[in-house]
């Protein structure tokens, strides 16, 4: 099997990247330079939030971003403004609630803005147009695909319109372009899970498939890994994977999880596909995993040196309860119990870089694993992405 997946315009070749060293994890210097490029809105590509976050006109607090604020006008156009108020700087959402409201109206002394960002006015206070016009809420360029809204340099629009272009054609090729369609689909769950570990450390995990044989038992009975094919773009990865024949058979939740889904599509009368899950990652913080029934989106926020928090939208379709009652749920268990195996894997991983550090061991700090199906390309791939865009960040 071949390292390199070569396409129009990008070649990804896996071997030869060298792994992120210790010292890149949990540093505070790194951390500062991470927040002011890859995590800063307009320096590359940031995930802000999706319709099903923004279900009419509005606004609340950006999914990706908690400084921003997502708006949707009258007219459906979705803009992102910041979410400090311009009389004092504070943030005015201070949860992720929908407002259903025309006016952003800040709680501390009523100053509000519309949705475009434009200061309305302020209570018992009188501007003249210049302050009128200085005192709008700053607005942030914003590139939407397939629902799902992002902060986006000005100057590198047309890269970013090109990856989502590879990214629908990896889906066409495979004849799943609908599961990137959110149309009848809702929100069952959100939930916040912290982690003391580096951002990172998640994006590796996330890349790596070598680890679901041995770790996951539900998981790797649900999904086949020896059916892996990789997909690659600049800024995101996709691993696509078949139904295992064990039809989730090595854990009792995600057994009723593909019972549950031959119900539904019986009852519905309609064929079944073979069709387990496709995980995309869209650097840095973005990624979506659309399991057969289920689809997980989810975000990584770093909140600190050495700290992040995984945010997750847990989404089914609109009939899945009515057809099969209790599936929603079960799958959602099960999806749980790989999470809580994730987390154990996720911060292991600081804890070795950690300990290493502090035996001052002078160790290869990961090695990817690309024999096969090159089952930790993913990893190797967010490693290239990484190096590449944290040069051109300002140091
Ligand atoms: S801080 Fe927003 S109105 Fe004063
Ligand atoms: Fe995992």
């Amino acid at each position: 099997m071949s390292v390199e997946w070569p396409r129009n315009g990008y070649t990804f070749r896996a071997d030869g990247v060298p792994a992120l060293d210790l010292a890149d994890f949990a540093n505070p210097a790194r951390h500062a330079q991470e927040q002011a490029s890859l995590f800063r809105p307009g320096h590359g590509l940031l995930y802000l939030g999706h319709d099903l976050l923004l279900p009419g006109k509005g606004h609340r607090r950006a999914d990706g971003d908690e400084r921003l604020l997502l708006t949707r006008d009258d007219d459906g156009r979705v803009r992102a403004v910041s979410n400090l108020c311009t009389h004092t700087l504070r943030p005015m959402a201070r949860d992720d609630e929908f407002i259903d409201r025309s006016c952003i109206t800040c709680p501390y002394h009523q100053w509000s803005y519309r949705r475009d960002g434009s200061l309305i006015g302020g209570r018992d206070i009188s501007f003249n147009r210049e302050e009128r016009a200085s005192l709008g809420l700053a607005s942030f360029e914003l590139l939407s695909w397939r629902g799902f809204h992002f902060a986006v340099d000005p100057a590198r629009r047309r890269e970013f319109d090109a990856e989502f272009a590879r990214l629908e054609d990896d889906f066409a090729a495979r004849g799943l372009s609908d599961c990137l369609d959110f149309d009848g689909w809702t929100v069952l769950a959100t939930e916040d899970t912290p982690y003391a570990s580096d951002w990172k450390t998640f994006m590796e995990v996330f890349g790596d498939c070598y680890h679901v044989p041995p770790y996951h038992d539900g998981l790797a009975s649900f999904s086949d890994c020896d059916t892996l094919d990789w997909t690659f773009g600049e800024h995101f990865h996709v691993q696509f994977l078949e139904l295992h024949e064990e039809r989730g058979g090595r854990s009792g939740l995600y057994a009723q999880w593909v019972q549950g889904l031959e119900q539904y599509h019986a009852r519905r009368e309609e064929p079944m596909s073979s069709f387990a899950v496709a995980w995309a990652g869209i650097y840095p913080n973005l990624m979506i995993e659309l399991y057969h029934g289920l689809r997980v989106i989810s975000v990584v926020l770093p909140t600190g040196n050495g700290t992040h928090v995984n945010r997750a939208h847990y989404c089914v379709p609109d009939d899945m309860e009515t057809v099969v009652p209790g599936l929603p749920a079960i799958m959602k268990a099960a999806f749980d119990e790989t999470g809580v195996e994730d987390a154990i894997l996720v911060e292991s991983r600081q804890v070795g870089i950690d300990a290493a550090r502090s035996l001052g061991l002078e160790v290869k700090p990961y090695h990817v694993n690309l024999t096969g199906l090159a089952p930790e390309a993913g990893t190797a791939h967010f490693y290239s992405w990484y190096r590449r865009e944290l040069a051109r960040s300002p140091h």
